[in-house]
This record gives structure tokens, C-alpha cells and sequence, in this order.
């Protein structure tokens, strides 16, 4: 096929030139892969995937995450497919306090996909079918740059440690009682290392977001004003890529290695479809992850 791969950002972002993601060589697709550990976030243009050809090209990465049906999601997609839609099953815009944009509303924090699961995900793939002519961006921070540029000190501090991260921790911090109980308790609370390694590079990333509650062994207070710090730390603008979505988009992001966060758009005038893959993790980042659910203590 013969692709190129063009930098766009001096720490981490690839635009993909020449891929036509619904037909990808072996030796193609070897070349993305190689991308995608380099520069952890891969941008493909006009490529308007349909849901099966989505999947299709996720799988090769490996086995999917199935979405947790819950309020935001509608049931005309596949379970493979994360519907972030402002649109419901027929076609209306949902207006914004129905409980699906709230729930929306948690993705423009800061976070890394599913970190709130024992086992967090690997990678996401995002293609957009309609976007509003203005806002909805999305934007992703480095966690690698973040990683190099903490003082030696920090890092050694840092490497070992272990925050808890729970889903209904982020969801009140957009609105108490967001989820319900049963939610809530099929989600418990679950431990992620502070500081990954990506195998293929060697390189370490700080690893947090908004899900990230407290930090294991450390009062509670000084656990999430750490967090605070390394969030804000992790996503100062020398740090940030913004992608500008065009319907036909995909963007391909690496979990391990970077935050990502939607922008706000004028949901009341306008269509934002995106659809999301999600390739699932290939283990838990520490041993036994799940933490008793009355361990988080309240916001
Ligand atoms: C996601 C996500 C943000 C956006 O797809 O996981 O957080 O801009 N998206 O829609
Ligand atoms: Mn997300």
C-alpha cells in the first residue's frame, strides 16, 4: 500500500498518508502498528468506516472490549461499538440534560479509556460520521512527554506507586448520584500502576486521569492533590495535540500512553456522531486489581 507517516506535533501524533483502513496489507499493517507504539495517537483521514469495518480493523489488534450497556449507550449498535453520539436510536438530537449527555459530560475530563476496569484498555479508535462545524474537538496529552519531563527526584518517587481508580469516583465529579447502585457495584473501585512501560519503546508514561480517586498507602488528601498536580503537570498546552475532527475521520489513540478529553460543541444545533472501537488491554497492571467498593472514599 505504501504509507507515510507524518509527524504532527514535536512529542507524540501521527497523521497515516495512504492507508485505506478497509483494506490493509500484512506488511501495511506491520508499519501501522509500528506507528502506533511510536507516536500513540494516529490520525487517518477520509477513510468513513461503517460499524463492521470499524471492527474489522480494531480486531487486528487484538481481541475488543464490549461496551457497558448503561444509560449513554443505545442499542442499534454493535456491543463492540461505544455509540458518543448526541443522537438517539431515532435520529433526534438528545437535549442536554437528558441523562446521556451528563453521562457523556465525563469524557471531557481528562482520562485514558476503561482505567476504571481491572484490566484498562489498550487502544481506541474513534471515526467520526457527522461533526459540528465548530467545537467538538478532541484533544490528547502526552504522558510519556509528561513522564520525561518530571524532575529525577519526582520519578523515583513516583515509580512503585499504585492510585485507585473508579468510575463512579469520575462520574460524581460531573454529577452526585449520576450512576445508579447496581452501576455502581458491577463497577468497583480498581488499582493501576502509577508508572507503565511501554515494552516496545522502553518508554515509561505517567499514567493517570480523571478516574485516578487516591493513591494507595498515602493519606487521601495528599493522594489526590498529587494526582491534581500530575494531571495538571500531564496536560500543560507544550503537551497537548487538538484534533480538528472532518466527517470520515478515525483517530487511533494508545491508552498506556496518553489522556484524552472531548471539547465542548453547541449540542443544541448541531449533529457530533462518533462511534468508538476499543481494543482491550493484555493484562491487569498490578496483581489483584479490585478494590472493596466502600474503600473510595466520597469526592
Ligand atoms: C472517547 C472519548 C472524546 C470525544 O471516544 O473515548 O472520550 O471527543 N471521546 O468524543
Ligand atoms: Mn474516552
Amino acid at each position: 500500500m505504501g504509507i507515510t507517516v507524518r509527524k504532527l506535533h514535536p512529542h507524540f501524533a501521527a497523521e497515516i498518508v495512504g492507508a485505506n483502513l478497509r483494506d490493509v496489507d500484512d506488511p501495511t499493517f506491520v508499519q501501522i502498528r509500528a506507528a502506533f507504539e511510536e507516536h500513540s495517537v494516529l490520525v487517518f483521514h477520509d477513510q468513513h468506516l461503517t460499524d463492521d469495518e470499524q471492527i474489522a480493523f480494531t480486531r487486528r489488534f487484538g481481541p475488543l472490549e464490549e461496551t457497558t450497556r448503561s444509560i449513554a449507550q443505545n442499542t442499534r449498535v454493535a456491543p463492540q461499538i461505544a455509540d458518543l453520539s448526541n443522537v438517539d436510536a431515532e435520529g433526534n438530537t438528545l437535549s442536554a440534560d437528558d441523562r446521556r449527555m451528563l453521562y457523556h459530560k465525563g469524557n471531557q475530563l481528562w482520562h485514558s479509556d476503561s482505567s476504571f476496569k481491572p484490566v484498562p484498555a489498550m487502544a481506541s479508535l474513534l471515526s467520526a460520521r457527522e461533526v459540528p462545524p465548530e467545537g467538538g474537538e478532541t484533544q490528547y496529552a502526552s504522558l510519556r512527554a509528561a513522564w520525561d519531563a518530571l524532575p529525577r527526584a519526582m520519578q523515583t518517587r513516583l515509580d512503585g506507586l499504585v492510585a485507585v481508580h473508579s468510575f463512579a469516583y469520575s462520574r460524581a465529579l460531573i454529577a452526585p448520584g449520576l450512576l445508579l447502585p447496581e452501576q455502581e457495584a458491577a463497577l468497583p473501585p480498581v488499582k493501576q500502576r502509577l508508572v507503565r512501560v511501554n515494552h516496545v519503546t522502553g518508554r515509561k508514561a505517567v499514567y493517570l486521569g480523571s478516574h485516578a480517586s487516591y493513591i494507595v498507602g498515602m493519606p487521601v488528601d495528599e493522594g489526590r492533590r498529587l494526582v491534581r498536580d500530575l494531571l495538571e503537570h500531564a496536560t500543560q498546552p507544550p503537551f497537548v495535540f487538538e484534533h480538528r475532527w472532518r466527517a470520515g475521520d478515525c483517530v487511533m489513540w494508545d491508552n498506556r500512553a496518553v489522556l484524552h478529553r472531548g471539547r465542548p460543541w453547541d449540542t443544541k444545533r448541531y449533529r457530533r456522531v462518533m462511534h468508538r472501537t476499543t481494543v482491550a488491554g493484555d493484562g491487569p497492571t498490578v496483581p489483584d486489581p479490585v478494590v472493596a467498593a466502600d474503600a473510595v472514599p466520597a469526592v
